[in-house]
């Protein structure tokens, strides 16, 4: 059985192709479709954050919700794993496994799991490679009750994984900055000293909304870049 929000995100894009409308076209009210749907504003903030997601349709604050155009699904605004975006910019992706172990939660990262001080933690570290050459280093705290350490399988997706455990990640919250790698991880990146990296720290839940994991990826500089539709906001001008 689909969820409630599901049911309703299908119906509004059934009812985006049968209006036939066009990108950057409104969309009704919260208002009104949880009148036309009889549905909760809940499950109706729900089935839109769903097609946010899939790119189908975007938000403007304070003014509603219009049909997606292409610049809103420009490549770093969709959630993917490293093995899917490393796909879409037409590489293969692969990793090195550098460490695997099990850790009891910080304080940090307790914070941002949502989970008690001292719980058991998969803390994978990968070099993760885009046709066989260095792209990111990654470290990902995921809580062992959700992959415990001798079922994680170095060789595949970690995403493919906590999906098949009934995980699948579909939401996250980002923070992206500009670092500048120390001595040992400008070695397994390849760079030299001084060179620029993306540093992205990912909170990622799956669809109960638990946070499954907290995700830290130093990307190279020089061969990763993120691209991002943007809007003016007050439509009229
Ligand atoms: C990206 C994300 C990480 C996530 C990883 C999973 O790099 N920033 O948060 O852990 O993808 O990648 P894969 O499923 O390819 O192992």
């Amino acid at each position: 059985m689909p969820h409630k929000y599901e049911v309703v995100a299908s119906r509004i894009r059934q009812n985006i192709e049968e209006r036939s409308l066009k990108p950057n076209d409104a969309l009704p009210s919260e208002r009104e479709m949880m009148a036309v749907y009889g549905v909760s504003r809940m499950t109706v903030r729900a089935a839109i954050s769903r097609l946010i997601d899939e790119g189908s349709v975007y938000n403007v604050h304070g003014s509603g919700t219009y049909v997606g155009s292409p610049e809103h699904v420009a490549k770093g605004l969709t959630l993917t794993s490293f093995t899917e975006d490393m796909t879409s910019r037409g590489f293969t992706a692969s990793s090195r496994l550098l460490e695997v172990a099990r850790v009891g939660a910080t304080d940090v990262i307790s914070g941002l799991l949502g989970v008690e001080k001292g719980t058991e933690c998969t803390k994978i570290t990968r070099l993760r490679l885009a046709d066989g050459h260095p792209m990111a280093l990654e470290t990902v705290y995921v809580v062992a009750l959700v992959l415990p350490l001798e079922e994680f399988d170095a060789s595949r997706s970690l995403y493919d994984q906590l999906e098949s455990r009934g995980h699948e990640v579909v939401r996250a919250h980002q923070q992206i900055k500009a670092v500048t790698p120390d001595s040992d991880q400008c070695e397994l990146l390849g760079v030299s000293r001084g060179a620029a990296a993306l540093c992205v720290d990912r909170v990622a839940s799956d669809r109960r909304g638990n946070a499954v994991e907290f995700a830290s990826t130093i990307y190279r500089g020089d061969r990763y870049s993120f691209e991002i539709g943007i809007t003016k906001e007050n439509r009229e001008l």
